[in-house]
């Protein structure tokens, strides 16, 4: 399955994807964050490749209409979380190459995996967890909507061999669904605020009918109400 968002495509990984998997795994600050080893060669990737990032829901997040993955983004089913063991919760994870944070690509994929989980999966629950310290993670979390729930002193992290303070938080489909419903209102009413601005400029013969047009078509679109 492919999925998509204004920015990135969101597919299978292939095994032809190791050579890119290892230029941004092997970057220690990537795994070491999530709790992975960093990668030591093509070979390591191609094995991650084949046993862990061909499991069910787990994606290569590229940018539109480009093939290289920058990233990873996944929903543990049950079995493969320790957070629940219901049919209907999962766990979300991802990573991203160090060259691409803080553009908020890693919300844009992860919002799109949740609403993946409530309207395809049938999910209630998505549950999701970063490392104390891990500041970056919890933002995408927050910035998604996930809700704090609870703190555990001495989590075991089997691939380091170490044990860390990790932190849990959780987003229900009602809570979700309410978050959808008033990012909906919020953007028409930031598109019709624009839109009465524009008018105003086009009456005061601040901007020509051309220009206009122009600036409307772009907010429409921007705003993902036009065609
Ligand atoms: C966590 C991660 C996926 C965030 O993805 P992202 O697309 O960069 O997320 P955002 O752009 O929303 O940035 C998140 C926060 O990182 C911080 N940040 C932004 N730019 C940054 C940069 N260049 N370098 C470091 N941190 C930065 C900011 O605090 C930002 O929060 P803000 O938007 O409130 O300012 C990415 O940092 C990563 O892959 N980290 C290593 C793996 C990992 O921790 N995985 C999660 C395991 S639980």
């Amino acid at each position: 399955m492919i999925l998509t968002t204004r920015r990135l495509e969101l597919r299978p990984w292939n095994e032809s994807d190791a050579e890119v998997l290892f230029k941004y795994a092997k970057e220690p600050d990537v795994g070491l964050n999530a709790g992975w080893k960093p990668h030591v060669s093509v070979s390591e990737s191609i094995d991650v490749i084949r046993n862990i990032l061909s499991r069910p829901e787990t994606y290569a997040v590229c940018f539109k209409g480009e093939n290289d993955p920058i990233g990873s983004v996944s929903l543990h089913l049950k079995g493969h979380t320790d957070l629940t063991d219901r049919d209907d919760e999962c766990e979300l994870g991802y990573w991203l190459g160090k060259p691409f944070w803080g553009r908020g690509i890693m919300p844009e994929a992860a919002n799109e995996m949740l609403r993946h989980a409530f309207e395809d999966l049938g999910m209630s629950k998505v549950w999701a967890g970063y490392y104390d310290g891990n500041d970056r993670s919890k933002r995408v979390q927050e910035k998604c909507g996930f809700i704090y729930q609870w703190t555990t002193q001495d989590v075991d992290v089997p691939a380091l061999g170490e044990r860390r303070v990790g932190h849990v938080s959780a987003i229900t489909k009602e809570a979700w669904h309410e978050l959808m419903d008033e990012n909906c209102e919020k953007k028409a009413q930031l598109y019709y605020k624009q839109k009465e601005l524009l008018d105003t400029f086009l009456k005061s013969g601040a901007i020509t009918q051309a220009q206009y047009d122009k600036s409307f078509g772009d907010l429409t679109k921007k705003m993902g109400f036009g065609e």
